[in-house]
């Protein structure tokens, strides 16, 4: 499943935003009306995770779907994610012949969940990577000041020799995934990436001002936030949509 491999220039709706992607391997440059930022966003628009997005986003979506559009979504992001992890040569015997395969080394991942909208990510990432180990960050956004506060903090051992990958359904002003990364970098993970389902320019602006050196993967780059700092479109809060918490 490619990423998103040719050069395009993709508008925003309000017409101010353009989102330019500017090779075959990851490159975006996102220049919002405020700030610029060239880093790597992985936008997955295969058609299979497009469809299921235009699903999610429906108001309509029950809890049920919603939280089983989710998990298939993240099942599909994982195969983009996972893209370029590191390989050991095992040697093995078909029922014919000995030969040599390669397998990755799952209990070097760790997926760092923000809770708790991250959680519907994880599911789908543990279906698919089911060794991996799991960290959780708890941060909340104060309504007022829209920065993150954190509440919880638990990751596995020995986060020098793993690969971390945080998720969130919502990569929004970006001040949690910003927290949540400098968070996480005090624990010296061998590297870091962010999954998230959407995001928008001046999200990911703001969040690759702070870190630079940090890929985001995202199905969908939306306009922009409205007032509440929600992103729209959008689909809403994605935690009470998850947990039918509305
Ligand atoms: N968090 C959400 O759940 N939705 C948004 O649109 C922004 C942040």
């Amino acid at each position: 499943m490619p990423a998103d491999t040719t050069a395009a220039t993709i508008p925003s709706t309000d017409g101010t935003t353009m989102i330019t992607a500017t090779d075959g391997t990851t490159a975006i440059t996102a220049t919002g009306a405020t700030a610029t930022a060239t880093a790597p966003v992985i936008l997955v628009d295969h058609p299979l995770v497009q469809h299921k997005l235009t699903l999610l986003r429906r108001k309509e979506a029950s809890t049920n779907s919603f939280r089983r559009l989710l998990s298939e979504m993240s099942t599909l992001l994982a195969y983009e994610v996972t893209r370029d992890l590191a390989m050991h040569e095992v040697p093995i015997e078909t029922p014919l012949e000995a030969t040599t395969g390669r397998l990755i080394d799952g209990k070097k991942i760790v997926f760092v969940s923000i809770m708790r909208a991250g959680n519907g990510i994880l599911d789908g990432l543990l279906d698919i990577m089911p060794g991996a180990r799991v960290g959780h960050i708890g941060l909340y956004r104060d309504p007022k000041t829209m920065t993150a506060i954190e509440y919880y903090f638990k990751m596995p051992k020995a986060m020098e020799e793993r690969d971390a990958i945080i998720v969130d359904s919502m990569l929004a002003t970006g001040n949690t995934a910003i927290a949540a990364v400098e968070r996480l970098k005090e624990t010296r993970p061998r590297s870091i990436k962010v999954v998230c389902v959407l995001t928008c320019p001046e999200g990911l602006a703001n969040f690759h001002r702070a870190h630079p050196d940090v890929p985001v993967y995202t199905t969908a780059i939306d306009r922009g936030l409205n007032e509440d700092g929600y992103i729209v479109p959008g689909l809403g809060d994605a935690g009470d949509r998850l947990f039918g918490t509305q």
